[in-house]
């Protein structure tokens, strides 16, 4: 019997603590030995074509002159092996008992939450630039809790037989994995994310060929790495690194192609699907192949007269500026009622200024950098333009620096026009606008706010006390965000409480975390027998 599942308990991290003694030991251990180098694995062995001329490298955003990890990008013949590989383990693992799969997953997770959390944070902090709270809701607790809801999704999906056989017949439902092999592409924002990618159709008895992001390079090895030491068989899972565009083509011309778990961005997510239907339409594969995404989004806050200031000022900041805004659930965008505007942007200037922003290793620090140079650049060609634009007024921030790391201050806007590209377009950095309504006008703003967004809708929250409020805007924003929270900000989903996802442009909504979104990795066969 598999035991229920539980959310692992976060640690603090508080001065002079054990578990803060452990982080830093980690994080001067990993220091120690940079470049660590990330070997291409098949069968559980590095594999050959490892030069040290071709080798790509994954910085530190925080100090971008140091290299954190090296590894070989893979030829197109290495992503073929590795696809034929993990097709070839594919009999064998689909034979295994549930039971016994899910036991690997569950001492995944009791790796992650014990022998390797500090290892894994570490890698997060001095590779995806994240501070130690980020790195421990993240690479521990999300990554341990997905092992851990996702065993119970698959076996709740095992368990889930026809209710009613008439006499003389019998009926069953068989769980199959999809036929041929899943393809998972995890971001460099969540080390979670990829470990849940690769995991949720593994549970149900599916070969993945993994590319996770060259950004999040060195904790995804180590994500890797932790499961074969939990016992999974070493080719049941490959992991490809390297030139995204030719592992992707080689996936996706490959006839056993059956399946895509993806997060990213939404463009990305369309062109493959485009991709994908030019295979189904050749006939290439032998499935119609399973498309699974969440991407991007514009997420809004709105605050209606009634709120609790404070508290939409407190949660606007976690939601807009933890990790510099580089959730996909994170909040860019507030509308804000006139009464109570100013009170609300006085005392988020208030916090602004109070925030600390550097080196992710201070505990001190509430946000650290961007990930990289095309991200720094992207956010600040914003910040920029925005100078020049009379329709913006700049509440705070705006200044950017990328002379040790990549660092942009929190930037805030007020306008009071809803017809800019910051109402719309994704920026994934730490840069919010705020529209002030008039407060008679809290309905239309709704309406306005859901056709908004860029076509996206992730996740929302409204700020209100009056219950009617609460209400009304629940009904207006149906479809605009697939997680809508109320009171509370728009990240931090934790697994088996608030599953995870979003429609429209933001993706196919299948629900991280649930055995909803595992569901999609099997094939069920309906069986009768007469007798
Ligand atoms: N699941 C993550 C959150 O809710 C992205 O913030």
């Amino acid at each position: 019997k598999l035991p229920p599942p539980f959310n692992e308990q976060n640690l603090h991290y508080a001065k002079s603590s054990p578990e803060r003694q452990k982080l830093e030991s980690a994080l001067k251990e990993l220091r120690s030995q940079v470049p660590v180098s990330v070997p291409t694995l098949r069968n559980g062995q590095s594999i050959a074509s490892e030069s040290s001329q071709s080798q790509l490298s994954q910085i530190m955003p925080a100090e971008h002159a140091s290299v954190l990890a090296k590894y070989t990008p893979a030829t197109k013949e290495d992503v073929s092996a590795a696809i034929e590989a993990a097709l070839k383990a594919k009999q064998e693992w689909v034979d295994m008992p549930f039971f016994d799969r899910a036991a690997i997953f569950l001492r995944a997770a009791e790796l992650v939450s014990s022998k390797y959390r500090f290892e894994l944070m570490a890698a997060t902090m001095l590779g995806q630039g994240k501070n130690a709270w980020q790195a421990e809701i993240d690479a521990a607790a999300e990554t341990a809790d997905f092992y851990r809801f996702n065993v119970a999704g698959a076996q709740e999906i095992y368990e889930k037989q026809p209710t009613i056989n008439a006499p003389g017949h019998a009926g069953r439902i068989d769980w199959r994995p999809l036929e041929g092999f899943v393809y998972a592409v995890s971001p460099f924002n969540f080390t979670a994310i990829g470990a849940n990618l690769v995991s949720g159709p593994a549970l149900l008895g599916n070969v993945v060929v993994w590319k996770p992001a060259p950004s999040a390079m060195y904790a995804s090895h180590l994500i890797y790495k932790i499961l074969l030491e939990a016992g999974l068989p070493p080719n049941v899972i490959q992991m490809v690194n390297g030139d995204a565009q030719m592992i992707t083509d080689t996936v996706f011309d490959h006839p056993e192609f059956s399946g895509f778990n993806f997060t990213g961005s939404s463009d990305v997510f369309r062109s493959l699907w485009f991709k994908a239907a030019e295979g189904v339409q050749s006939k290439k594969y032998r499935d119609f192949p399973r498309m699974v995404a969440e991407t991007s989004g514009k997420n809004f806050h709105v605050v209606h007269s009634s709120a609790d200031i404070s508290n939409a000022v407190k949660h606007t900041m976690r939601a807009s500026f933890e990790y510099s805004g580089q959730k996909c659930s994170a909040c860019s965008r507030i509308y804000l009622p006139k009464s109570r505007a100013s009170e609300f942007l006085d005392e988020l200037k208030q916090h602004l200024k109070e925030t600390k922003m550097g080196d992710p290793e201070d505990f001190a620090n509430f946000l650290g950098p961007v990930i990289n140079k095309p991200a720094f650049d992207r956010i600040t060609s914003v910040i920029k333009k925005a100078k020049e634009d009379s329709r913006l007024e700049l509440i705070a921030g705006g200044s950017f620096d990328d002379s040790k790391g990549y660092y942009v201050e929190p930037a805030v806007y007020v306008t009071n026009t809803l017809d800019h590209d910051l109402f719309d377009k994704e920026l994934f950095g730490p840069v919010l606008v705020a529209y002030v309504y008039d407060d008679a006008e809290y309905e239309s703003v709704l309406t306005q706010l859901d056709k908004q967004g860029g076509g996206f809708a992730l996740t929302g929250a409204v700020f209100a006390n009056e219950p009617a409020a609460i209400r009304k805007a629940e009904d207006k924003l149906r479809y605009a965000a697939g997680n809508f929270y109320t009171n509370c900000k728009t990240t931090g989903a934790v697994i088996g409480q608030q599953t995870f996802g979003g429609g429209r442009g933001s993706g196919t909504n299948d629900k991280a975390g649930s055995s909803d979104s595992l569901k999609r990795w099997t094939s069920p066969r309906t069986l009768k027998e007469e007798f």
